[in-house]
């Protein structure tokens, strides 16, 4: 029989995690599991399989015997541009397990804007009965850019909510049904009567800034941008300028160009502005390593690999 394949664990705290969901699993492999850079160089050279959260980009370098990479998260950015990583290994990410949560996150956000939640909290603190006008979600206009599992389980949610649905997708196709359906060329359209924008895009070369400040310039000055995506696929100094200036309603920003969002940015502090540390689709320590457990048995049989990354379009 041939021997079991190694994988080498590696995220910066939650490495035991994923090990014990896996050997809870019996998964058909040895183990190494590693907590920091040192050891994910120690140990690389070992690997024929990596399941990682943000391995050291230089540690791809010494892991010469590596057949497969298989990311924690959605996003694989940093793994798609490590040179050292030979073209003929394959690179899988996290399908079908974030749109849910990241839903109820961008939808809990909006809800509470719009029904004027932080005003209603300060009138209770202060035991104060005031009628205030609250809106709804109901009729307003959303766009999603980005329709891959995360962007359509947020437009499923948009409908429940009877909003008016947009989408913008690489291909200019959609799998899910929308009112209103673009494609890359159609930015300044999709976003010109948008109350509400989310972003749910990958980080690629094409879609890095995307938003720019012409696409920003397009938008309703009372619309808001909410990115659960990328930072980086937003020109960020420009947005900080269009919200300076009242050329936009808002921002829900869940992500940032450099994460964690340095202290002196602007962003934590502007009105209007909702700032949030990454949290929005938790990658799940017992759910990821299903779904690992699931491709690694489709690995060791030579089936093809669910999430399979073309790593020419970038994810
Ligand atoms: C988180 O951002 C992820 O890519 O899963």
């Amino acid at each position: 029989m041939a021997s079991l394949p190694k994988v080498l664990i590696y995220a910066a705290h939650s490495a035991p995690a994923y090990a014990e969901a896996l050997r809870r699993l019996g998964s058909p492999a040895q183990l190494l599991v590693a907590q920091d850079p040192d050891e994910a160089r120690r140990l690389a050279p070992q690997a024929d399989v990596l399941f990682s959260w943000r391995f050291p980009q230089d540690a791809y370098a010494l892991a010469h015997r590596l057949r497969w990479v298989q990311s924690m998260g959605a996003g694989v950015e940093d793994i798609v541009a490590a040179e050292e990583l030979r073209r003929d290994v394959l690179v899988t990410r996290v399908v079908d397990q974030f749109g849910g949560m990241i839903a109820e996150y961008v939808f809990s956000e909006l809800l509470a804007r719009v029904r004027q939640h932080p005003q209603l909290r300060a009138q209770q603190a202060e035991s104060r009965w005031q009628h205030i006008e609250v809106g709804t979600l109901e009729g307003s206009r959303i766009g999603v850019a980005g329709l891959g599992s995360i962007g359509r389980e947020i437009v499923r949610k948009a409908r429940a909510f009877d909003m008016q649905v947009s989408g913008l997708s690489r291909t200019g196709e959609s799998d899910v049904e929308v009112d209103r359906l673009f494609g890359p060329e159609g930015w300044p359209d999709f976003v010109g009567d948008l109350d509400v924008l989310v972003l749910a895009l990958p980080l690629t070369p094409d879609t890095r800034e995307v938003v720019s400040e012409k696409v920003l310039a397009a938008m309703r000055p009372t619309s808001v941008l909410v990115n659960i995506g990328r930072g980086a696929t937003v020109d960020q100094a420009a947005l900080v300028h269009a919200l300076q200036a009242g050329r936009l309603g808002g921002a829900i920003l869940d992500v940032f160009r450099e994460e964690p969002l340095p202290e002196q940015s602007p962003l934590w502090t502007l009105p209007g502005v909702i700032v949030t540390p990454h949290v929005s689709g938790p990658s799940i320590a017992g759910r990821v390593a299903g779904l690992f457990h699931e491709n690694l048995s489709r690995f060791n049989a030579g089936k093809a690999l669910r999430g399979l990354v073309d790593r020419r379009a970038g994810y």
